[in-house]
């Protein structure tokens, strides 16, 4: 699999793309990579020999949301991505990239997913957490004509239980480990917005 040929054609489906109106144009190509970053880095802690897979799970997670808003998404992506990738990747290849957008959506714990599909799972609620939580939130309310004010108010109400729903669903330890120090730095944040979004100065409530 060329893997930079594959970028570039994510590049090309997603890149331009503007598929939530309170997201920046490109959002799902962006997650897309980031996703794939974070997967690789999951997949070397809980399965450390196993790196046969690795270019059908960057590959996955490139395309996984490439269906969002026609949903089920990961359902209809997968059948998306199998036309798309079939002249660049091997039957087993292809397979396992459509496995693993097809059941990234579905985190029902009953289920035994395969290793790559928790991972990407895991990788895609791991990449809402931390910076990108407060990226995505701000270009919500700024798309809304909203405020600031109206950004810390969500946060003072409804970011906790977001956030556990988040937490509930991953599958690893050390996909909790990550998550719970994202979540710290979001609530440091929280702390500081509740001071600035005011004109207070932080140092003095320090
Ligand atoms: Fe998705
Ligand atoms: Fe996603």
């Amino acid at each position: 699999m060329d893997l930079a040929e594959i970028k570039e054609l994510a590049f090309k489906h997603l890149g331009n793309r503007k598929a939530h109106s309170e997201r920046e144009r490109g959002f799902i190509y962006y997650h897309g990579q980031r996703v794939a970053n974070i997967a690789l880095e999951l997949r070397k802690m809980i399965l450390p020999a196993d790196d046969a897979n690795d270019e059908a799970i960057i590959a996955a997670a490139y395309f996984h949301d490439i269906a969002k808003g026609i949903e089920p998404h990961s359902y209809y992506g997968s059948i998306l991505v199998r036309d798309i990738l079939k002249d660049h990747c091997s039957l087993e290849e292809l397979e396992l990239i459509c496995e693993i957008i097809r059941f990234h959506q579905f985190r029902d714990k009953s289920k035994s997913y395969n290793d790559y599909v928790k991972i990407i799972q895991d990788a895609d609620i791991l990449d809402h957490g931390g910076v990108v939580e407060i990226w995505m939130n701000f270009g919500y309310f700024v798309h809304k004509d909203g405020t600031l004010t109206d950004s810390l108010e969500f946060y003072q109400t409804e970011y906790d239980s977001l956030a556990e729903k988040m937490r509930n669903a991953l599958n690893y330890d050390i996909s909790l480990e990550i998550y719970d120090e994202k979540n710290r730095f979001v609530k440091d944040f929280i702390k500081r917005l509740n001071v600035e979004a005011y004109g207070e100065i932080y140092l003095k409530h320090n």
